[in-house]
């Protein structure tokens, strides 16, 4: 496998969806920061991790970036779309991310950066308007525009290479119907301007057609259909998804792995947040927030595993809820309070309280992801990309498993998934003494 996949060489290109969001801010001022020798990688796996080889003896532990071949920071060139004609100096003002010192720090390359018009439809993002926006007879028609952005960009900027990450706001909950189930119907659908081919599909499929790995940070059904699984597979493009596990998520598949490997029993699970950024205006209207909660929902099933352990998680009732309170912006309060129960069926509570700064968590997942797809891509991967699962609240998977969603279990699989690629041992932690002191 390790000679089969191609170097990093040359420029990468970024394209985003939502390039004037809060994430995407965070992420482009994160990196020249970071390029400059201003500011560090923290959070980011791909920058600062490191991953053991070979037996602990062997006190071999390189940095991942330095074990798998990753395209350099240097070599990121971004680009992207939004429905708001602004550089990225006062998207990130609004953002209200960074700090201004920070922004300020940062004017000359954030006012460099412009979007391209978007591919938006109201429909699916009830609380927003803008005036930057694609028009065209069909959604073919939008896929097509799109797909010349993409050509384009990467003849100006000489790439060979790019990927595609949805860093856009969350779209109404639908779920997968008869137009989503195969290619031919697909196509069909954006011909005939299907209402329920998302914008978020429309790029997706632009994305694919041009070879471009596919990334979905939000928790919208966008590339998780079978008509873009199978046209993935079918172009040798990877996909992963869906929704960055950042703030609240991430404590709870830390917090809960923990308590059924103790088997301890928990019956409640109150999650709550407020939030006042763009993100949550949007999440504001009920059907947008239906998309995020079903996400935010889904991962204690699977972690916990009721229907293994009807005693200990059977009766669970597990609650979330998002309010919109512009006065925090970017950086979400949320609240968890976790009813347990212990030996002889003794009640215990867990609180906690995280004041966390929302796209401060998602920038290294999101940078972490765009080199690990051009990694995917370049060793010859297609389709849904499960060793990925590590950076998301409802992973993408074969329909014939369950999600994995337990924090150390994705860890795990994503470093043997390397190991794996670059021809090492897989790690099974299988101690010295097992080998020297079990009988053959
Ligand atoms: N901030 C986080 O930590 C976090 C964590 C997990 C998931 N997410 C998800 O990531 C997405 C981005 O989050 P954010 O905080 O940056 O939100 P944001 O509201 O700041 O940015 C989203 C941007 O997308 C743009 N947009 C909307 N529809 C578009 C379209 N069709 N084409 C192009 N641009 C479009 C908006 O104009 C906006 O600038 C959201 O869906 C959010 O739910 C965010």
């Amino acid at each position: 496998m390790k000679n089969k996949i191609k170097p990093a060489k040359g420029k990468l290109g970024v394209l985003i969806p939502g390039f004037c969001g809060a994430i995407t801010t965070t992420i482009i001022g994160g990196v020249e920061g970071i390029k400059k020798g201003e500011d560090k990688p923290i959070g980011s796996l791909t920058q600062m991790g490191r991953i053991r080889l070979g037996k602990r003896t062997e006190k071999r532990c390189p940095l991942i970036k330095d074990f798998v071949p990753l395209s350099e920071l240097e070599d990121l060139v971004f680009g992207g779309w939004d429905i708001f004609n602004e550089n990225l100096y006062e998207s990130a003002k609004k953002a209200s991310v960074l700090d201004r010192p920070h922004i300020e720090r940062l004017k000359k390359e954030l006012s460099s950066y412009k979007p391209m018009k978007a591919v938006f439809d109201r429909k699916y993002v009830k609380n927003l308007s803008g005036s930057w926006i694609k028009e065209a007879k069909n959604k073919m028609e939008l896929a097509e525009m799109l797909r010349k952005d993409i050509r384009d960009f990467k003849k100006k900027n000489k790439l060979d290479r790019a990927v595609m990450i949805w860093c856009a706001s969350t779209e109404v909950y639908i779920e997968e119907s008869e137009v989503h189930s195969s290619l031919e119907k697909f196509e069909k659908g954006l011909k005939n301007n299907d209402p329920l081919i998302s914008p978020s599909m429309i790029y997706a499929y632009s994305s694919i057609m041009e070879g471009l790995p596919f990334i979905n940070g939000a928790p919208n059904l966008s590339c998780n259909i079978p008509a873009l699984i199978s046209l993935s597979l079918s172009k040798g493009v990877p996909l992963a998804g869906a929704d960055f596990k950042t703030g609240q998520t991430l404590m709870k598949t830390i917090i809960a792995p923990g308590m059924k490997a103790r088997m301890l029993g928990v019956n409640g699970w109150f999650s709550t947040n407020i939030l006042g950024n763009r993100d949550g205006e949007v999440l504001d209207d009920p059907d947008s927030f239906k998309t995020k909660e079903v996400s935010k929902l889904s991962v204690l099933e699977s972690i916990l595993e009721q229907e293994k352990y009807p005693q200990l998680y059977g009766e669970l009732y597990h609650k979330v809820r998002i309010n919109y309170y512009p006065p925090r912006g970017d950086n979400k309060e949320s609240w968890d309070n976790i009813d347990i129960f212990g030996w002889l069926n003794y009640p215990m509570q867990i609180k906690i309280n995280f004041l966390c700064r929302d796209s401060i968590l998602a920038a290294p997942i999101a940078l972490d992801l765009v080199l690990f797809m051009d990694l995917a891509k370049r060793a010859g991967l297609a389709g849904i990309q499960e060793w990925l699962s590590f950076y998301f609240k409802s992973p993408m998977h074969a329909k014939e498993v369950y999600p994995e969603n337990d924090l150390f279990v994705q860890l795990e699989k994503l470093e043997n998934n390397l190991r794996h690629l670059m021809g090492e041992t897989l790690i099974t932690h299988l101690g010295k003494e097992y080998y020297e002191n079990t009988a053959a």
